[in-house]
């Protein structure tokens, strides 16, 4: 029996109301088990990226339940929510999102400054996980001194500062080259070996086909 960690029930989200009104995500109910590999496969618009704001409470549901480590998310205060989402998720987008006026060892202390972590320690863990990723040798470089593939390294730093249990990843490979891509989508691998939960929303199918389980959107449902 696994345990699960990700639940969602009945979760829709509608963007705007009447006449304009957008259903995106419309009727989720899935599971995440602790530990798993899940990919989120699904045409442009389908509602993948809606689906992981909700999964990420980095955005609320119009409708329905969202349980992250068995905690009703709606239950929890804004300051609760907050520090889920900086210590048990860490996110990696398709863009990187990097702070391009930081050094790339600044980008990854950052989850760590709003964690009040001693100056010390979050320099050397950010190293140290920079280090890991093949980046060692670029820590004072600025973000557009490096390639598209370290640029999404050092976003997965970033996501990995607070040891999060749950990654989530929304087209990371997407602006990579083929070599890139292999190379972060061997890193999350290894994150999922080392016991972490990912979800990874990708356009590949040869990439999902490698994952546990498959969640395939089709204009904002599961099908
Ligand atoms: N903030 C928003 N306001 C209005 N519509 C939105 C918003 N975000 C997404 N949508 C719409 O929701 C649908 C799903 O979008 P999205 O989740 O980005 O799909 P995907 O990531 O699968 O490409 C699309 O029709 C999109 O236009
Ligand atoms: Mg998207």
């Amino acid at each position: 029996m696994t345990e699960s960690i990700i639940e969602l029930a009945h979760v829709w989200k509608i963007f705007g109301e009447g006449e304009a009104a957008a259903v995106a995500v419309k009727d989720v109910s899935l599971t995440i088990s602790k530990g798993e590999f899940v990919s989120i496969i699904g045409a442009s618009g389908s509602g993948k990226s809606t689906l992981m704001y909700q999964i990420g409470i980095l955005d609320t549901p119009t409708r329905g339940d969202i349980h992250i480590k068995h905690n009703k998310v709606s239950d929890m205060s804004e300051s609760e929510r907050a520090r889920v989402r900086r210590e048990v998720l860490g996110f990696v987008f398709q863009q990187f999102n990097l702070i391009p006026t930081f050094t790339v060892l600044e980008n990854v202390e950052i989850p760590m400054v709003l964690r009040d972590v001693d100056i010390d320690e979050r320099k050397e863990k950010a190293r140290s996980l920079l280090e890991s990723l093949e980046l060692g040798h670029r820590l004072n470089y600025f973000p557009n001194q490096l390639s598209g593939g370290q640029q999404q390294r050092v976003a997965i730093a970033r996501a990995l500062a607070n040891d999060p249990e749950i990654i989530l990843a929304d087209e990371p490979t997407g602006n990579l080259d083929t070599k890139s891509g292999a190379m972060v989508f061997q890193i999350l691998e290894d994150l999922h070996n080392q016991g972490k939960t990912l979800v990874l929303i990708t356009h590949d199918p040869d990439l999902a086909d490698k994952t546990e389980q498959t969640i395939k959107m089709l204009d904002g449902e599961v099908v």
